[in-house]
């Protein structure tokens, strides 16, 4: 394994805290009592009736995504799960009870991305939460378009994705929900690698780099949907035993979740009513979560925008 690889299976989960975030004023969730650690995500929506809402969970056919689109659709929401091929996304909403559509989506090709978001507007007018839950962890330096893969697909094919599905977001006055780490603490130093996207002099900390950015996207996601009724939030699930290592290893703790634990918060941050109006938040545990100054710059998350928007705007 590269050594770069094994810091970040290390910290995978979240290390020692560093600023606290920074919501909006008046946004801070009031976390439900009893909500802990080892709740899981049928403990976190127990109770709640989500017949009439439509839910878009990204990676839906394995881990933390396939725990996500099986709860909200055991609660009762319509969920469209995305997978990469046809297979895998039927097998997966075949699987679990209540309803469930699935869309192919490949976050590493916009048009693909173009593509699903165009079934997704015909599907849902609306959509009451959008879960970029989808991910990647790489050992090797891999590119997608001369740009480093991690930063492709955890973010940019995301990026693309939620700005084709604001319209029906903001219909529904729903929430974006993106699945961040606590690894964004090891992003390069300096942030966001504008300059060299390519990889280059980086490559190892890609996965950090990525999530970083997420965490960035959904800060100005938040700024952008002020005013609309509409949320974004970055939430981290902590270290949680998938199959996300499976390119570098395996390389789980001990103490790591089981996905049922993993996905408790992203669907509390989807569809819970304690979160009714919290945006800009960046959660673990269903708390606001320490994180890098970095990740709370809004100068550098509006010119990520920026740059992101170009970039897939070229491809
Ligand atoms: N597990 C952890 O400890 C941990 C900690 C912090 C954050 N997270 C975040 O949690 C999210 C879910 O990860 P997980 O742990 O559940 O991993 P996982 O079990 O590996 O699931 C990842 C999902 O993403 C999909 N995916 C991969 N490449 C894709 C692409 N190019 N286009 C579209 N979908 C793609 C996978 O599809 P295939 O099955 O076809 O590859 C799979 O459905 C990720 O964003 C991850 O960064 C996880």
């Amino acid at each position: 394994m590269h050594p770069g690889r094994r810091h970040l299976v290390a910290t995978l989960a979240l290390s020692p805290l560093v600023c606290m975030a920074a919501p909006h004023p008046g946004a801070r969730p009031r976390t439900p009592a009893g909500f802990t650690a080892t709740t899981t995500a049928e403990e976190a929506t127990a109770g709640l009736d989500l017949r009439g809402r439509t839910v878009l969970v990204t990676g839906c056919n394995s881990g933390i995504g396939l725990e996500t689109l099986r709860v909200l659709a055991l609660r009762g929401a319509h969920v469209i799960g995305t997978a990469r091929s046809p297979d895998k996304g039927r097998a997966a909403c075949a699987g679990v009870r209540g309803r469930a559509t699935p869309v192919v989506l490949d976050l590493a090709d916009f048009a693909s991305v173009r593509a699903c978001a165009s079934q997704v507007r015909a599907i849902a007018p609306r959509l009451d939460a959008l879960v970029c839950n989808a991910g990647i962890v790489l050992d090797d330096w891999e590119r997608v378009g001369g740009l480093e893969k991690q930063f492709v697909v955890n973010h940019l094919g995301h990026h693309l994705l939620v700005e084709e599905l604001l319209a029906p977001v903001i219909a529904a006055r729903g929430r974006v929900v993106v699945l961040g780490s606590g690894d964004h603490r090891n992003a390069p130093p300096g942030g966001i690698q504008f300059g060299r996207l390519s990889g280059e002099g980086w490559h190892a900390r890609g996965y950090a780099h990525s999530k970083l950015a997420n965490g960035l996207f959904s800060l100005e996601l938040a700024r952008r949907l002020r005013g609309s009724g509409a949320t974004s939030n970055c939430v981290t699930p902590g270290h949680t035993r998938t199959a996300i290592l499976r390119h570098v290893g395996n390389g789980y703790r001990e103490d790591a979740r089981t996905p049922a634990q993993g996905a408790a918060t992203p669907c509390y941050a989807a569809v819970h009513p304690a979160m009714a109006g919290v945006s800009g938040a960046y959660l673990r545990d269903f708390e606001p979560a320490e994180q890098s100054p970095l990740q709370q710059d809004p100068a550098m998350a509006a010119r990520l925008w920026q740059v992101s928007r170009g970039l897939v705007a070229a491809r």
